[in-house]
């Protein structure tokens, strides 16, 4: 019987620790239990955490094994390793498949009702790996799904919100695809106040030239590159991303999340996970959206996918 409250994050580097203080911030859950290869860690960013406690909600946060995930309702996996100088990305992809070949029988020989979150990058295919490997185990694939696009999602919000001068909570906007260079801005779907963009923009006199978009493009893009540059990684954005996934889960609150979980065909590619608008509820991913989208989107979502499919059909080779 799974806790109601019971979170278990495995691998609590920067990400997963993040996303435990963002949890306490937000007061999502009422159990957090960290587990890392890297026990002293995992004690060390829990006791730093459970310190932030009477300052926000009442959560009880502590390091743990495997066997304490037993009861949890969510587990997020942020475990994986890191690249090898002279390395290549498929080498890196091999490394980690082992990992999560490990790592999920572990988490579910444990919690077999868990929902699983994945954020370990590259998010898509680990998530479609740990999708499979779960199923070895009768885990619907409904219940293992990934961060995917929610923070690309979040970037294009707050980008337009700064240029439209609204609320970004306003703003439905979305970014699907691969978590990944070749994600695809879902322009023509963006709405404000139930007004189409191109509507909005009009009304409030702003322009929304094609340079302007193409900016907002490459800034959500290449956030990560950006941010990796000055500060060395992400997880603020990643942590409050995965801190919101799992309230929606827990509370069952039936969100419309950019997700990624492993689909029948995503425009046109067979067997592959990527994001699309997902409704998120307390068994995991309950629907898919296909929007519609432009042929020239419609065609950028195809080659992401591919993108996906291909370093899957690569991997397994
Ligand atoms: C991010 O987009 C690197 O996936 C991480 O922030």
């Amino acid at each position: 019987m799974s806790e109601p409250g019971k979170i278990g994050i495995v691998g609590s580097g920067l990400v997963g620790s993040t996303a435990a203080y963002a949890m306490v911030m937000r007061g999502v859950g009422r159990e957090i239990i960290l587990v890392d290869l890297n026990q002293a860690r995992a004690q060390a960013e829990a006791d730093d955490i459970r310190h932030a406690v009477p300052f926000a909600h009442p959560l009880n946060v502590r390091a743990g094994d495997y066997p304490d995930l037993a009861g949890c309702r969510v587990v997020i996996i942020t475990a994986g390793v890191n690249q090898r100088p002279g390395e290549s990305r498929l080498q890196l992809l091999e490394r980690n498949a082992a990992v999560f070949q490990a790592v999920v029988p572990n988490i579910l020989a444990h919690a077999p009702d868990a929902i699983l979150v994945v954020a370990t990058n590259p998010v898509d295919i680990m998530t479609h790996l740990a999708a499979r490997y779960a199923a070895a185990h009768g885990v619907e694939s409904r219940r293992v799904l990934g961060s995917g696009t929610t923070l690309d999602t979040a970037r294009f919000r707050t980008l337009l919100a700064d240029h439209l001068g609204v609320d970004p909570h306003h703003i439905h906007a979305y970014v699907l695809g691969e978590h990944g260079d070749s994600e695809v801005l879902a322009w023509s779907q963006v709405t404000i106040g139930g007004m189409p963009l191109a509507d909005f923009c009009r009304h409030q006199g702003i322009d929304l030239d094609p340079g302007a978009r193409q900016q907002i493009d490459t800034r959500v893009r290449r956030a990560a590159y950006t941010i990796i540059e000055g500060k060395g990684a992400t997880y603020y954005g990643i942590g409050s991303a995965l801190a919101r996934i799992v309230d929606v889960i827990l509370r069952n609150q039936r969100a419309i999340l950019t997700v990624c979980t492993p689909l029948e065909e995503v425009a046109g590619v067979r067997d592959v996970t990527v994001s699309l608008p997902n409704l998120v509820g307390g068994n995991g991913v309950l629907a898919t959206f296909r929007q519609p989208l432009t042929q020239e989107e419609f065609d950028q979502l195809q080659a992401s996918a591919q993108v996906v499919r291909g370093a899957l059909d690569r991997l397994e080779q």
